[in-house]
């Protein structure tokens, strides 16, 4: 059965069977977004696709209150398992976005956008910005079309796969990043290795 990353099914089920399967360190994408955040003083932040929390608590222990959008059940009850429930978690898919009315000074949004279609994330970024208080900061981490498995699955449309049992990935390069972070205040690309090469790019708001 093929499931669509914009459906709950798949996650539940990738958290129910691997559980806290990136484990409990920070990646290094939220290291060094954690450092341009202390650096910028970003007081409260939004995480979307927070997943278990591992990219949330580094944040928290530098004084960020963090609030997360998460599609899992599971990931949310595993996040407040680890790191307690005084962190606000939006059950729900960012397409639904936004979960409340509040202005966030910096928006940290790891290895979610490249699971969504071309409308989609187009709302993502829209719907972040607007989020964002003016001079906020918001990063996306992507990845990247130098990653291995790129080109492999099968083909959607213009580097989008689907692949690992239905997750359905784009795969960035630097036009495409200008092509869709231009109009949210794209101020820097750079690349960062984790599991895959990620682009992290970086945006903010009265910068366009
Ligand atoms: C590749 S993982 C990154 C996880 C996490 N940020 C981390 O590394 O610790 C993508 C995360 O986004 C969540 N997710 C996927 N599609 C989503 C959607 N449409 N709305 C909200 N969350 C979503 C998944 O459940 C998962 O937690």
């Amino acid at each position: 059965m093929k499931n669509d990353t914009g459906k709950p099914e798949f996650w539940e089920a990738a958290f129910t069977e691997k559980q806290e399967m990136w484990g409990f360190e920070p990646s290094n994408s939220a290291v060094l977004t954690k450092d341009l955040f202390v650096e910028k003083a970003v007081k409260n932040m939004l995480i979307p696709g927070i997943g278990y929390g591992r990219n949330a608590q580094i944040f928290r222990d530098s004084g960020i209150t963090v609030t997360g959008i998460e599609i899992s059940k599971t990931a949310i009850e595993m996040a407040q398992k680890h790191y307690g429930t005084d962190m606000i978690i939006h059950h729900g898919s960012v397409t639904g976005m936004p979960f409340d009315n509040n202005s966030y000074n910096g928006i940290f949004c790891y290895a979610l956008i490249h699971l969504l279609d071309s409308d989609e994330r187009a709302k993502l970024i829209r719907d972040c910005y607007n989020q964002l208080t003016e001079n906020g900061y918001m990063v996306f981490t992507a990845i990247s079309r130098e990653a291995h498995i790129y080109g492999t699955g099968e083909f959607i449309s213009k580097d989008r796969y689907e692949m690992f049992g239905g997750v359905k990935m784009f795969f960035y390069d630097r036009k495409s990043i200008h092509t869709e972070f231009d109009q949210a205040g794209l101020f820097e690309i750079t690349e960062v290795a984790e599991n895959y090469p990620l682009f992290l790019i970086k945006c903010r708001k009265g910068n366009v």
